[in-house]
């Protein structure tokens, strides 16, 4: 049944020197990612980080937002707050079942991907072609645990900082 068994998918850009983040925001402007980023996230619930949600500043439209912090009073407009991983793993679950989706997005940032790595499916893994300044950083993934199923590689629109190419990986079973 969608919702009991949905995957757990992270969805992430990564640059070729594993950098995601830079004070508190993206560390380039990549607007083909922000479109992927909509496009494979929507009607979906998500997991995110505290400070991920704050550097969003807003609920993202048509899905459901957790959000994972230890401050039991923190509260936003259109969140839902879960106090650690395994919550809002149960919260995800429960929305799925309600959505009828069939995947959990969990969209960073460091903290939560090193969290929920070791219990993701799948990474829908936007390689970002450039090494910029950048304080967070994806861990490091074993590759053997991990088949690559799709990779397109696209250059750079006019609004994109570097050329950059979608991957998706699945974990081997
Ligand atoms: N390139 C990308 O795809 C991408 C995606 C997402 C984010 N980012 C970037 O990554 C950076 C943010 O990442 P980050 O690692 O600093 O922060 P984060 O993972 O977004 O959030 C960290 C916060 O999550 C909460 N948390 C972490 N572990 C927890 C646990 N075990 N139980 C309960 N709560 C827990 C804590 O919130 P409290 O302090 O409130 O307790 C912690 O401060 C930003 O620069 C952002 O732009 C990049």
């Amino acid at each position: 049944m969608a919702g009991e068994d949905a995957r757990i998918a992270l969805v992430v850009a990564v640059a070729e020197n594993d950098v995601i983040g830079w004070q508190g925001g993206l560390a380039w402007h990549q607007s083909s990612d922000l479109k992927f980023f909509r496009k494979v996230t929507m009607n979906k619930p998500l997991i995110m980080g505290r400070k991920t949600f704050e550097s969003i500043g807003k609920p993202l439209d048509g899905r459901d937002n957790i959000v994972v912090t230890r401050n039991t009073s923190f509260q936003a407009p259109g969140i839902l707050i879960a106090a650690n991983l395994e919550d809002a793993l149960v919260l995800a679950r429960e929305k799925a079942r309600a959505r009828g989706a069939d995947e959990i997005s969990v969209i960073g940032g460091a903290q939560i991907y090193e969290l929920t790595l070791p219990v993701a499916d799948r990474i829908y893994l936007s390689e970002i072609h450039y090494s910029p300044d950048g304080d967070t950083f994806f861990p490091r993934i074993n590759k053997a645990q991990w088949r690559e199923i799709s990779r397109e590689r696209h250059a750079a629109g006019a609004k994109d900082a570097a050329d950059y190419s979608f991957v998706v990986l699945e974990r081997i079973r």
